[in-house]
């Protein structure tokens, strides 16, 4: 029986080391969380990291074992592989250059060929499990060369590549020095997918410069074979959310959390520690609201969940201390004894208590400066059991493309994000019931499964265009 194998750099599961005890954890990020009620059903596989460079046989075995009951396997990364292929040229070339940083990024040969090394050590690990007739589905940055690395070893499997990150323009994209293999290693899979169409734009536009490939209705024909590229905004496990919001111990933790906060009324903010989801610039317009607004002083917090992430980056370090000055500033400057204006967690949260989190809120706030999707503005519409809240949004996430109902902001601009906070927290009730209804229908429309459906259906209709081409 055909099954799919998704293919990701992470794991949903962590393996996490301590005083010589191996635990698996939930993963943190968009997308191991957004994956997870897939790769449970029938056969179906995942391949991935488990996140620890785990170099002994032992504790390699006992992981293997674990992973095998929750339908997955892992590909372990030596140190060095880590360093180089992962926090290197993953996070230190391609994060950075993905999401319009290019300043940030470092061209290192060496993390290059480290890069080539790990995606052909992930292929290896796919073609002792997958048979031809299986569809193997490989996730974002960290694995661009893997579709065109599995295709060499079996040429006629169906292969789908959704990437979870941005398409920079081609002006960003060439200046990377292995663009080209970038493009042929993406265009081994038949499908290869982004979350908006201005990415797809930017990819079709860098395969042309770059490679001479013209595309037809964003088909595009290399030799025989016809690759597709087209955009599937991901969507999330809206019953889930909306079920786990109204849920009685998520109401219990609701009512603790409100009893310690007090009457304040909440702005929620949930990312993981990265400079491009903008949170510096997002504390300096709350402090500018608090400035311009000062009415609203003591009766407004702002609850910054900040979730640890590639803490061993350089670059993740220094934007760690920023924002713990910046915390420290604005709370020590409009801080009275009973009010905290920002309550800042350096750590991550059980679901439940995010979920709490969700519920409690006024206003969302998602300012990042440069995004793919950003699936916590869904989570926390998805979890408005009553209507109320409002979302401010950056432009420049995906999700601003279908959200128009949000209040919409650029992240550059730190007075129209003050302002923003404002029209939010006065917003008459009828409106935000009416904005909320309206991005509630979307987005349990166009939910995970119907994600994953459009993105299966699409991969299918791609093998039958190639037969077609073949018979011709
Ligand atoms: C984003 C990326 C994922 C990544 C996640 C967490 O959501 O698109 O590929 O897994 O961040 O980052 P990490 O480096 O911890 O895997």
């Amino acid at each position: 029986m055909s099954r799919i194998i998704i293919v990701s750099n992470r794991l949903p599961l962590k393996a996490q080391k301590k005083e010589g005890n191996i635990t698996l954890e939930p993963s943190e990020g968009g997308l191991a969380t957004g994956l997870g009620s897939v790769y449970k059903q029938g056969d179906n596989l995942w391949i991935g990291w488990p996140g620890l460079p785990l170099e002994e046989e032992q504790d390699q075995e006992y992981v293997r074992e674990a992973l095998l009951k929750e339908n997955m396997q892992p590909v372990f990364l030596t140190e060095t592989e880590v360093k180089e292929y992962y926090e290197g040229f993953s996070n230190e070339t391609l994060w950075p250059t993905f999401h319009y940083f290019s300043q940030y990024a470092i061209y290192e040969q060496q993390l290059w060929e480290a890069y080539v090394a790990v995606n052909q050590k992930f292929c290896e690990e796919i073609i002792k499990f997958a048979q031809p007739e299986d569809t193997i589905w490989v996730h974002d940055y960290q694995l661009l060369l893997l579709p065109q690395l599995i295709r060499e070893k079996l040429p006629g499997v169906s292969i789908g590549f959704f990437q979870h990150i941005p398409f920079p323009s081609f002006e960003i994209f060439r200046l990377l020095p292995w663009r080209r293999e970038i493009i042929q290693g993406m265009l081994g899979a038949d499908l290869i997918g982004f979350h908006t169409y201005d990415d797809m734009r930017h990819f079709l536009s860098s395969a042309n410069r770059l490679l001479g490939y013209s595309n037809l209705h964003g088909l595009i024909e290399t030799g025989r074979r016809a690759v597709l590229i087209d955009a599937f905004p991901m969507g999330i496990d809206y019953e889930k959310y909306a079920t786990l919001a109204s849920a009685k111990e998520t109401i219990r933790i609701a009512d603790e959390f409100r009893a310690a906060i007090g009457t304040q009324r909440i702005i929620i903010s949930i990312d993981r520690l990265d400079y491009s989801k903008g949170i510096p610039n997002r504390l300096s317009a709350f402090e500018l609201f608090l400035k311009r607004y000062p009415e609203f002083q003591e009766k407004v917090s702002l609850v910054m969940i900040v979730v640890p992430s590639r803490d061993t980056v350089e670059k993740y370090k220094r934007l760690k201390e920023e924002i713990d000055e910046l915390v420290g500033r604005i709370n020590s400057s409009y801080r009275t004894i009973s009010w905290n204006p920002i309550q800042y967690f350096y750590r991550s949260f059980p679901l439940n208590e995010i979920s709490a989190f969700y519920r409690l809120a006024d206003v969302g706030l998602v300012t990042p400066m440069r995004d793919g999707m950003n699936l916590v503005s869904k989570e926390y519409i998805a979890s408005k059991y009553d209507q109320k809240g409002v979302l401010i949004l950056s432009e420049m996430a995906g999700a601003a493309q279908e959200l128009s109902d949000a209040i919409q902001i650029n992240p550059n601009n730190i007075v129209q994000m003050a302002d923003a906070i404002h029209e939010a927290l006065i917003l008459p009730e009828e409106e935000q019931i009416a904005q909320m209804n309206a991005m509630q229908t979307l987005i349990k429309t166009y939910d995970i499964h119907q994600w994953v459906k459009v993105f299966m259906d699409r991969l299918s209709y791609v093998k039958i265009k190639q037969q077609s081409y073949l018979t011709d």
